[in-house]
Formats: structure tokens, sequence, C-alpha cells
């Protein structure tokens, strides 16, 4: 796989609506961020992954939404994008940091790609959804940010 895979988006973003819903559920939330962040496609044999980044601010790059299409999930594309990103911004922010529940399905993948668990907004699911989250099977309540030195 080379980096000519991913593409940058900056048009018709909404395009991809489906596979950014996978990775934030709510579309109000995704209309906060979506303009002004940049987006990347990768696009594989199997099917597409992608990631929306924005920057917060104080060298801190935001990972708003990272998505895998199931059927191409745990093959290394999620791994993939964030290595993507920081080598493309490693020189712009020194940080990377990315806000997801606590769970089952998404703590481990950032674990894994070197993230470090930082703060925590206490109820933020609770506060900001207006129906449970269940992720593997365990609702989602706290949001915790990980971080990833540039
Ligand atoms: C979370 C997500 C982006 C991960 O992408 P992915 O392509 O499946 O992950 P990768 O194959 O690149 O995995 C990278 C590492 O994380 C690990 N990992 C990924 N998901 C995992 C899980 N659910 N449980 C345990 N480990 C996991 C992999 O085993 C791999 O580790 P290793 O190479 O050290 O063994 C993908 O599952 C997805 O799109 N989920 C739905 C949307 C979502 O929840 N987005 C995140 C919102 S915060």
């Amino acid at each position: 796989m080379n980096l000519e895979e991913i593409i940058n988006i900056t048009e018709n973003k909404k395009k991809y609506l489906e596979l950014l819903l996978l990775g934030d559920e709510k579309e109000e939330m995704i209309d906060r961020y979506l303009e002004r962040g940049d987006m990347y496609v990768l696009k594989t044999p199997l099917g597409m992954a992608l990631c929306v980044v924005t920057d917060e601010g104080d060298g801190v790059l935001e990972l708003k939404n990272i998505a895998v299409e199931p059927v191409c999930q745990k093959k290394g594309y999620g791994r993939r994008l964030i290595r993507f990103i920081c080598q493309k911004y490693k020189n712009q922010f020194h940080t990377l940091q990315a806000g997801t529940g606590d769970s089952p399905l998404t703590v481990p993948f950032y674990e894994h790609c070197g993230f470090i668990r930082g703060s925590v907004i206490p109820h933020f699911f609770m506060d900001h959804y207006d129906h449970p989250i269940y992720e593997g099977g365990k609702q989602l309540d706290d949001m915790i940010y990980f971080q990833l030195k540039l």
C-alpha cells in the first residue's frame, strides 16, 4: 500500500456521510467540524476508510472522526491512516488528540496505535446525545481524550 491511495477530500465531503456516521453517529456533531476539518479517504481493494482532523490551536491536532468500513476492519487500515496523519502534520503540530467513549471497540485501537490516555470529560455522551449509545455491550458515558506525540 502506498501513500497515493490516501486522497484529500476537499469538496462534497457529505458524499461519505455513511462512513462518517460510523465514526460519529450524530450528524449534527459532524456538521460542527466537517467543513473546517481536513478529510482523507483511504481506498482499499476491499472498501474505504476515512478520517477528519482539525486544528485546535496551540499545536494540537484533533482526530474528529476515523472510520473503516466493517468489511475491512482489523486489517491495519485505521493504523495506516493514523501513521499518514502523523507523517503529514508532525512539523506543524506537537500532539494528535482523539476523544472517544470508554469503549472496548475503540480504546484498544488507540492504545495499540501508541496513544496515551489523557483528560476525561465526565458524562459527555449522556449529556450530548438524546439516546444511550452502546458499544461492545457497554454504555458510553465519559469522553476520554487520547494523545499521541507527533
Ligand atoms: C476503530 C477503527 C477505526 C479501527 O480501525 P481498524 O482498521 O479496524 O484497526 P487496525 O486494523 O488498524 O488496528 C490497529 C491496532 O489496533 C488493534 N485493534 C483495533 N480494533 C480493536 C479492537 N476492537 N479490540 C482490540 N484491538 C483492536 C488491532 O489489533 C491493531 O493492533 P496490533 O496491530 O498491535 O495487533 C475501526 O474499527 C472502525 O472504523 N470502527 C467503527 C468506527 C469507530 O468506532 N471509530 C472511532 C470513533 S472514536
